[in-house]
């Protein structure tokens, strides 16, 4: 039972899809701590209502990274919690070493665009802005580049003429709720291997 530790800014609609897998039984793991970096993020109420611990932990000093005594108290909370995977889910730091390297290769972050394209903010926008035909989500590990780490799964949609930002952000969170805890499961199943910046899926565990 892999032991995960979410980390959330805003709504938390990721989080209760990994909080749901778990209960269902689609992940062999079980949220065992949310820490979010903002008291007002609806999310601290879905966890709790969840009956998940929920918990607002000061980020400060830093505006947009997670740095100083801010990320020390991270650390220490998912310590004491024991958590094998840190799942991002909307939080809005970027994480520097001393955190990365405290769990590397044991953090993953869900980002709405098929990255390399449209990394950073309003990825859906970004997308609708350039014409693209296509856009999706990808579900990667952490590491120092924002949104630049080595792809673990990514689900594809369709971009229509008359997509808004918003439209178009509604047909890649549904993608978004089927993949993060899909790739969570491959991880709890030590089915996920780094090599470089490339992730390998163990064989067996490859559905296509
Ligand atoms: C999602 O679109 C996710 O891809 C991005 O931030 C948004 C978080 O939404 N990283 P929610 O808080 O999970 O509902």
């Amino acid at each position: 039972m892999v032991r995960i530790g979410i980390l959330v800014s805003g709504r938390g609609s990721n989080m209760v899809s990994i909080i749901r897998a778990c209960n269902e039984g689609r992940i062999d793991g079980e949220v065992v701590t949310v820490i979010s970096d903002n008291l007002d993020a609806p999310a601290l109420a879905k966890a709790h209502s969840l009956g998940v611990e929920a918990v607002y932990i000061d980020p400060s000093p830093g505006k947009v990274v997670l740095k100083g005594e801010g990320e020390t108290r991270y650390i220490e909370h998912l310590l004491s919690r024991n958590v094998d995977l840190v799942c991002l889910a909307g939080f809005m730091r970027i994480l520097k070493s001393g955190f990365l390297n405290q769990f590397k290769g044991r953090i993953m972050n869900i980002h709405p665009s098929l990255l390399p394209s449209f990394p950073g903010l309003k990825a859906q926008k970004q997308a609708v802005d350039y014409g693209v035909r296509f856009s999706g989500c990808t579900v990667h590990f952490v590491d120092e580049s924002v949104d630049g780490g080595p792809v673990i799964l990514q689900a594809v949609v369709p971009v229509f003429q008359n997509d808004t930002p918003e439209s178009l952000a509604e047909r890649i969170l549904r993608e978004e709720h089927r993949i993060y805890p899909e790739a969570i499961q491959l991880f709890a199943h030590g089915k996920l291997e780094i090599k470089g910046r490339k992730v390998f899926i163990k064989e067996d565990a490859w559905k296509g």
